[in-house]
């Protein structure tokens, strides 16, 4: 399996998207101050937020990923016994079985390219997040790569992508973001907050 190949491959150092340190962090804090909410971190991979997000008190953490590979990786470091429901899945045929507080996907949706795929998404998590949950989005912006781990990406600006989430979703935040690859290359990403209407 692709991802499966490319976790075992790369060490963290050796991925573009590996982050020093889980920006979103403090965003989801501000956001969802309740830590017994449920938060879904979508294409988690192996990254440092869960970690991060049970070191500051959160209880209620699901991560989802297509790589078991890239979730053994994340929940090693956690341990077996961390708040976090560990599941591995293509999220375009995601089957919530929570209503999530927070739904936080970083460069994992810019890999759905085909409006199929795409349309999937937005129905997943129209049932997904609960009403007047959030929607916490980042893609590659359109002077970013067009290619991650050599797949295709599209690259979103904040006027589609508002346009792509339509009438369920209000815009309340928007970030450009630099990200800098473990080895020193600037990529630039969209980051966007969206909020569910009641
Ligand atoms: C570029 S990595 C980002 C990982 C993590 N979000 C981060 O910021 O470190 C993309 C992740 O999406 C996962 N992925 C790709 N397609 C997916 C899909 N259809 N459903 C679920 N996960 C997927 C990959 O396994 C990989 O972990």
């Amino acid at each position: 399996m692709f991802w499966n190949d490319v976790y075992l491959a790369k060490s963290p150092s050796e991925r573009s998207w590996t982050q020093a340190w889980p920006l979103d962090v403090e965003v989801i804090e501000s956001l969802v101050p309740d830590h017994d909410a449920a938060i879904i971190d979508v294409g988690a991979g192996a990254s440092e937020l869960l970690a991060a997000l049970i070191a500051r008190g959160y209880t209620n953490l699901t991560a989802l990923d297509i790589s078991a590979v890239a979730l053994d990786e994340a929940r090693r470091r956690v341990g077996p016994h961390a708040p976090v429901a560990w599941i591995v899945g293509d999220v375009t045929t995601f089957e919530a079985e929570d209503s999530f507080a927070l739904w936080r996907d970083r460069a994992t949706f810019h890999f759905l390219v085909t409006s199929e795929q795409q349309r999937r998404y937005l129905n997943v998590i129209r049932r997904a997040i609960r009403r007047d949950g959030y929607l916490l989005l980042a893609t590659f912006a359109p002077d970013g790569p067009s290619t991650c781990s050599g797949l295709p990406v599209q690259r979103w600006s904040t006027e589609e992508m508002v346009a792509f989430v339509g009438d369920d979703f209000r815009l309340e935040r928007e970030q450009p973001r630099t990200h800098v690859t473990p080895w020193g290359v600037e990529q630039s990403f969209n980051s966007w907050v969206f909020r569910r209407n009641l």
